[in-house]
Formats: C-alpha cells, structure tokens, sequence
C-alpha cells in the first residue's frame, strides 16, 4: 500500500508540475480531481503514509522553481474552493453552514458563475493599479504585472482613489480561443485542449504584446478584507467593484436556501453554453460578510464557500485503432475506437476524428492519450493528443487508398479534404443511404434501426431503398431470425407500410439529396405542387425558393438528373408513397383569431408536438417567435418550463398561458 499511495502522489505532482510550468495539461481535469481524492482517501486511511508536502493539502502550483517571473508572496493565502457535483452535495452544505451557525436566522447566499481560467490576484493603491500575482502554490505566486497591464478590460486606473487587492479569473473568450486554435493548426503548431490551458499559456508568455493579440480578458469576484469598505455583504462588494470601473460577469444572485440555488444552478447549466467563455461550474457564497470569520477555513478551502461543478466535458482517453466509415454519401470518415470511458453521463468507445488532413496536422496517432469532448455536437470529438506521454509505441494513421467497403479506389475532388468512394453500389454507402431513409427525420419507421438495415441487408433480404418496401415477401424467414419473432415482424412490417402516408416533404428528405435536410425539404415541398414539378425545375428556378443556395440548388438539380435517383423515385412511386403537395386548407380571414398576435411556447407540450403547434397558430393567422421579447404576446407554457418562463414573467407585459387554455381559445376544448 505504501509504494502505491507513493506512486499515485508522483504521479499527480508530476502532472500538476506539468501544468504549473508549461501551461499544458497531460489528464483532464476530471481525472486529475478523481486521482487526488483517492489519495485523500488512502492517506485518511493511512495517515502513517501521509507526507508533509501532499498536492492533498496544497493549492496549485507546487514548484516554482521554474517560474520566469519574480516570485511574490500574497498578503492573504489565495485559496481554493472545496467541489460539490450533487443536488445533495449543495443541501449538505446548506445544513454544514446552518449548524456551524445555529444563532442565524436570515442566512443568504450569494450564487456566482465559476469561471475556467486561471486565478489573478490585483493590488490597487490610491486607484492605481500596482501589481497582479498569480495565485502561484496559494501562498506565493508570479509578477505579471506587465502583462496583466495589456488586458484591456483591466482598469489601470479605478473611478476613485481607493487602496484594495481583488481576486479574479483570467480567461480567453471562446471566440478568440477557436480562433487561435485554428491559426496554431494552420500554422502546424500544437493546438490547446481549452480555453484555460490557452489563456494560462498566454498569460505567462514573455512578450507582453502577445496577451492584447490574442485577446486575453478578465473578471473578478472578490475584494480582499471587503468588511474594511463598509460592506456587509459579498453581493455589495460584487457591487461595488463594478462601480470602481472592475468588470464582474454581472452573476451574483443572493438566494435563500437550497432548493432556490439548485433551480438557479440548472438555469445556468443550460444557459452557460450561450456565454463567450467557458465556466465549468457555479460557486455559492454565504452573502454575509461577517459570518466568514466564524465559519473559518480549512487547509485548502473556506467553509463559507463551495463550488458545484458541472459535468465535464473534457476527459482523456486512449486511442485502440481507428476504423474508417462510409457514409451514405459515399464519404470515408475516420473514427476513433477509445477505451471506453464515461463523458457527461454516457459511455463512450468511439470519437470523431473529423478527416485525414484533421489527424495529419494535429499529429494523432494510435496508442495516443488523447483529449475527448463532447460539445454542442452529439458525438465526441478528438481534441487533441498529448505527445508528453508517448512511449514510442504509437503508430501512424495512414489514409486508406480504397474504400475499406468495397475496395473502390477512392477520389478527392479538387480543394476537398474528404475523401470518397465512387462506387454508386458500394455496400457501405447503400447501408448508409437505408439508415438515413428509415431515420427520424426522414420516413421515422419505428423500429428500424441501423442493427436490423445492417441485418437485413446481410442477408440479402435488401439490396437498395425500394427493396424495404417488399420485406414483406420475406415475412417467414424474417420471423425465424433471432431475436426478431412474429410480434416485433409485425410491427416492422406494419411500420413499413404505415409510413408510406408520410407527407411529401418527409418522402424529399429521405431520399438523401445532399445538402437537403429537413427543413429544405419542407421548403421544397412547400414550393412545388409534387416531384414531377419539383424535378423539372431549373437550377435558376430552385434558387429562386427562399432559403435554397446556389450549391443547394445545384445539388438538387443534379440528383434528379442521375439515372439511378430516378429509378428509386419511380420504384418508390409504384408502392405509393406521397409525391404531391397535401393542400392547407386555408380559413376564412374571419376565422382567423390570432391575426396581428405572436406566440411562444416553452417547456414539453401534452397535446402538439413543436410543429404541430407551430401550425395551429399560422393557420389561425399567428405568428410564431422564437425568444421571448416585448414582442411576444403569449407565452403557451407547458410541463417543466423554463427560462423563457422566467423572463417572460419578468417582462410582465406577456400574457402567460397554459397548453389547456390554448386548446381553449382555439376552440379545440371546451
Ligand atoms: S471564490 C476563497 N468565485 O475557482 C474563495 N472562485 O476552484 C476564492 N473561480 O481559486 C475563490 N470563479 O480560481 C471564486 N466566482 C468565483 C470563481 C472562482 C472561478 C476559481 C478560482 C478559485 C477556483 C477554486
């Protein structure tokens, strides 16, 4: 147990060095938290083995041996803040603070966004600004006043001549991050995995000029001794820096007890992803100033403060080997198989690795450790691949010459990075085509899934698209594979033949014309009576529906051309699905109650689905915004509404309304 315990605190000094002094993370950060609390674990449990220097009991940095800048130590420790991941976590907290604090009656907390940067501390004499340190081990931290005085948003000079040090976050907008990453790989230099890991690169580059280049910026949530300028309470002081001219993210809700901070830390898990840079979680503060004292501090932390952190979306992982997709496209797309690990909440055993010229430049090879992330997007990507840790085993990913389908050669068209596979039959590609067809968005046949197309076509049972159409002359065999039976063929086949009543604009987006996804195909169904029309319109005419391109129009024009396309059209045809237009009926303008009204609605919806009721509306002369404004009259709110109830109710010229009351004035319930 000791060797091991021993070896688990080098390992994590040896990455917290690493991070200290290149600025460069080797594990995510989830990793790193989930290591030392099992050192705090085992060194609890083992207090014989616990060491006076343990990275358990220091903060940051814990060599700055290596440091370029003068070393300062801090008048006041800066401190950490001790991490809670649960609704119960923050209730615990709640109940620690209230118990420590029997006498208090009123207790308010102060609810702040937690910043992904690094921490700053600025000393301000007579309203000058004097000197920024970072926070260094807690204790003493690095001079970077020249490069701080780059910062545009810092002020130099405050709006009154006061003495104070406040305490920040340095952080590299979002925008500016992806913009630098995208000139680094460019310039075939190594990316950053985050937005943190730049700006503390940046900030602890020699050349100043650099920091103003890149856009480095700054917020701050804490003045030092605040009771010693009047304040009572950390909300004031919050206040207070914003009027000396000091940027604050303009977050900081004074709320009283647990259940209102857990609802406002959901809002702003939802609503951080609209900010221009990254937070990783919220940070609550006992509001009264006073009460600080005598809830005290631990080693590390305050008691009067916790952090709750947000599900990463960052972990590091291995990769095992790659495999290359076909889509239905015909496009060859790497994908990288990774030990599987958990990211915000799923199992994930495969990432994105985008293209070859993506793996070529950020130099990814198999055996690596690398970043994942899940963002806006659905599936993972591979940020980047941490070299420090190579042991010279990797290998280098080659880009295939023949598609791994079909053995075709593949192509590249001029400029294009993607690599393709020209084979109009190629298995891959017509697998690719059946699952898009089948798919939600498109004719959404219950219970087809990518596993029964990939079945099915191994077995010959389909070859293309029209053959989904006539599984049922294959109704025996299918009810004797396994796992298939009588009741889930039934189901299949009646899904089958249920979705040939799919409206017009579903059938258009099925057939895969690239470019075309739902919402233009609704577009074009709108504008063209049926497919004959649609086919024999020019590239000019298609340009001249709104919200189709050039390329778009192109794309489409070409596809009805193809010989092949025009096969699957008309075999399509035979078993009768919808190629025509289905006719709104239009009411009369007197029936037309909603004319001159605007209408929102938020929340799930019992009755609609999201177009459904989108239509009701237009059809009764209403329209429909998307956010709520001074412009919005109703507010149809449904079950688990939410920010957009918030706001409206603040706006308080909005008239708010349930689904059931909606039903009502449309006259579909009495
Ligand atoms: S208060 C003694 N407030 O998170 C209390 N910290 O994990 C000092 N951070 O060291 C910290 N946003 O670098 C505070 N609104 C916020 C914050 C915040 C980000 C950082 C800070 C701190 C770290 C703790």
């Amino acid at each position: 147990m000791e060797k091991y315990i021993k070896e688990l605190r080098e390992r994590l000094k040896k990455y917290s060095d690493y991070y200290y002094t290149n600025n460069e993370s080797l594990i995510s950060d989830l990793e790193f938290d989930k290591l030392l609390a099992e050192l705090k674990e085992l060194e609890k449990k083992y207090p014989e083995y616990k060491e006076k220097n343990s990275l358990t009991e220091v903060v940051g940095a814990t060599s700055l041996k290596e440091t370029k800048f003068k070393k300062v130590a801090h008048k006041k420790p800066m401190l950490s803040l001790s991490n809670s991941y649960s609704e119960a976590d923050i209730s615990e907290f709640i109940e620690r603070v209230k118990k420590l604090l029997p006498e208090e009656k009123n207790l308010t907390y102060a609810l702040e966004l937690k910043l992904d940067g690094l921490s700053l501390s600025i000393q301000y004499e007579e309203g000058k600004l004097i000197r920024a340190v970072t926070r260094g081990d807690g204790t003493v931290g690095e001079d970077v006043t020249e490069n701080i005085l780059e910062i545009e948003s810092i002020p130099k000079i405050l709006k009154k001549k006061v003495s104070m040090e406040i305490r920040g976050e340095v952080v590299l907008p979002l925008s500016k991050f992806e913009e630098l990453n995208k000139k680094r790989l460019e310039n075939g230099e190594e990316v950053f995995a985050n937005p943190r890991n730049a700006a503390a690169g940046t900030l602890r580059q020699l050349d100043s000029s650099i920091i103003k280049e890149r856009g480095l910026d700054a917020y701050f949530y804490f003045l030092v001794d605040a009771q010693n300028y009047e304040l009572k309470t950390h909300s004031e002081s919050i206040e207070y820096l914003a009027k000396l001219g000091i940027k604050t993210t303009g977050v900081c809700e004074v709320l009283n007890n647990s259940s209102e901070l857990i609802s406002r830390i959901q809002y702003w898990g939802e609503k951080r992803e609209s900010l221009d840079y990254e937070t990783d979680g919220m940070v609550i503060k006992v509001d009264n100033i006073e009460l600080w004292e005598k809830l005290g501090n631990t080693t590390k932390s305050p008691r009067w403060a916790i952090a709750f952190k947000f599900p990463a979306k960052q972990v590091t992982t291995k990769i095992l080997g790659v495999t290359w997709q076909v889509g239905r496209t015909g496009k060859i797309t790497p994908v990288a198989e990774l030990e599987e690990v958990e990211l915000s909440g799923s199992r994930v055993k495969r990432a994105s690795l985008h293209n070859y010229q993506e793996i070529e430049r950020k130099d990814i090879r198999i055996g690596d450790s690398v970043f994942i992330e899940k963002a806006a997007e659905i599936i993972p990507q591979v940020v980047k691949s941490v070299k420090e840790l190579r042991d010279g085993n990797e290998i280098v990913i080659k880009e295939p010459t023949h598609c791994p389908i079909c053995n075709t050669e593949v192509e590249r068209e001029e400029g294009q990075v993607d690599i393709k596979c020209p084979n109009v039959s190629c298995p891959g590609k017509i697998e690719g085509e059946l699952i898009y067809f089948v798919s939600r968005d498109a004719m959404n046949i219950a219970g087809f899934g990518s596993k029964i197309v990939e079945n099915m076509l191994r077995l010959g049972f389909i070859k293309n698209i029209v053959d989904i159409y006539e599984l049922k002359k294959h109704r025996e065999e299918l009810e004797k594979l396994e796992k298939m039976g009588k009741k889930s063929v039934d189901n299949l086949l009646t899904a089958i033949e249920n979705s040939k009543t799919r409206e017009y604009s579903k059938v258009l987006c099925a057939l895969g014309i690239p470019f075309v996804g739902k919402t233009s195909a609704k577009l074009l169904a709108d504008s063209s009576e049926n497919i004959d029309k649609l086919m024999s319109m020019s590239v000019e005419e298609l340009m001249e529906i709104e919200g189709i391109g050039d390329k778009m129009a192109q794309a489409i024009f070409d596809f009805f051309r193809d010989e092949e396309k025009k096969k699957l059209i008309e075999g399509l045809k035979a078993h009768g699905l919808t190629f025509v237009q289905e006719k709104k009926e239009e009411l009369p303008v007197q029936e037309k109650i909603f004319i001159g009204k605007t209408f929102l609605f938020t929340g799930t919806l019992q009755n609609f689905t999201r177009n459904e009721i989108k239509e009701e509306i237009e059809k009764l002369g209403g329209k429909n915004l998307s956010t709520v404004s001074k412009n919005l009259d109703y507010l149809i709110v449904g079950e688990k509404a939410g920010s957009k109830l918030k706001k409206a109710q603040e706006l308080k010229t909005i008239k708010i309304i349930s689904e059931e009351e909606f039903m009502k004035i449309c006259g579909k319930k009495n």
